[in-house]
């Protein structure tokens, strides 16, 4: 089975930290979150990957490579500009020749694939949307479906008492290769505005199935935030590298941890960190692999990514450091978003 993975946004909305990287290879849980994507896959059955990439293409092919390190195979379908969701589907044609499924790479949900591959076998449509269910649909395009599940229309945005359902695009889609006879080539093609309208006004057949569990986009710092704590207490059951050292409280490979250091849980510690004496980590928090952590350090609400050196005294609240932060000693740091190094990640 090929899934294709649309990675090529601009991830406007978690900048500075998506200047230097692609939204879906910002770390959650201390690991690039299309890594953990593809491992869930790869672990159901998925074996081949078509990247489709533009923003800081580098940074994902440097990372991933050709899959060989995972066990599975990967290519790239580069854009030449933002094609949009629907044209990068139709840039990568030549590597989808058969039934195929189709990720939003920043949408953070572990889906189950079987039931959902039945589901689209047995209604026999050109395209099957997954769904998920949300307390208030009014920010989202909610579907309208008949008693078989197959789709109507979406209704964009509506107020909540006019919503016809709390089913939403959930980012996940299994395709018939001929859904690209309706995706124009060489242009930018939104999958949302222009080809799911397209195909339901042609009567090709697009159903809906809720898929349950975990579900949220990481767009905003505020959801890529609340996907850590939720991580941290386990709503989002992701596997947490490490030992738990406390309850709560998991930490990496090669920590050093100095006297006095309080733990607040839930915390997540990377590997080969060095924690200075009394400095007060958690509650959530989450520092990344090789990061410094100096003496008398507050830092709750905070994730610091990998490589990065918080001098001492300094009080982290609820803030994103990105690669390789140096923050001057005695800085206080409220709801603050860093990205300090410019250079690629590498794996
Ligand atoms: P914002 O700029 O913050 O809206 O983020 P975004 O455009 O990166 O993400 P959005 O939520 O709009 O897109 C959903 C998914 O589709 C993300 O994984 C994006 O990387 C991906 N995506 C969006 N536009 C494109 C595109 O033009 N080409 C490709 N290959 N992927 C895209």
């Amino acid at each position: 089975m090929k899934a294709l993975l649309l990675a090529g946004g601009l991830g406007t909305r978690l900048r500075p930290l998506t200047e230097n990287i692609p939204k879906p290879m910002a770390p959650i849980a201390n690991r690039p979150w299309l890594e953990h994507l593809i491992v869930h896959l790869r672990d159901q059955g998925v074996n081949e990957f078509v990247i489709a990439a533009h923003h800081c293409s580098d940074v994902i092919r440097r990372y991933f490579e050709n899959g060989k390190r995972w066990n599975v195979k990967i290519t790239y379908a580069l854009e030449p500009y933002p094609l949009g969701t629907a044209g990068a589907i139709k840039n990568a044609e030549r590597w989808l020749n058969e039934r195929f499924l189709v990720f939003n790479a920043d949408i953070v949900h572990l889906p189950e694939l079987i039931p959902l591959l039945d589901f689209h076998r047995q209604h026999g449509g050109l395209a099957t949307i997954v769904l998920t269910e949300v307390d208030d649909p009014s920010s989202y395009g909610v579907v309208e479906q008949d008693d078989c599940g197959r789709i109507l229309r979406f209704v964009e945005k509506p107020r909540c008492e006019e919503a016809p359902s709390n089913r939403i695009n959930a980012g996940m889609y299994i395709f018939e290769p001929d859904v690209m006879r309706y995706i124009p080539a060489e242009r930018e093609v939104s999958i949302e505005r222009e080809t799911f309208p397209l195909l339901i006004e042609k009567n090709v057949g697009v159903y809906g199935i809720v898929s349950n569990g975990y579900w949220r986009d990481m767009g905003t710092p505020a959801r890529y935030r609340q996907v850590h704590w939720d991580a941290l207490s386990r709503e989002f059951p992701i596997p947490l590298k490490g030992r738990e050292i406390q309850s709560g409280v998991f930490v990496g490979e090669n920590v050093e941890i100095g006297a006095g250091v309080l733990f607040v849980p839930p915390v997540l510690i990377g590997d080969h960190v060095k924690i200075g004496p009394q400095a007060v980590i958690g509650p959530n928090a989450v520092i990344g692999d090789r990061c410094q952590i100096g003496a008398r350090v507050h830092c709750a609400q905070t994730i610091v990514w990998d490589r990065s050196v918080i001098r001492d005294r300094s009080r982290l609240q609820n803030s994103i450091f990105g690669y390789r932060t140096v923050t001057p000693a005695g800085e206080v740091f409220e709801d603050s978003i860093i990205n300090q190094f410019k250079e690629a990640v590498q794996a």
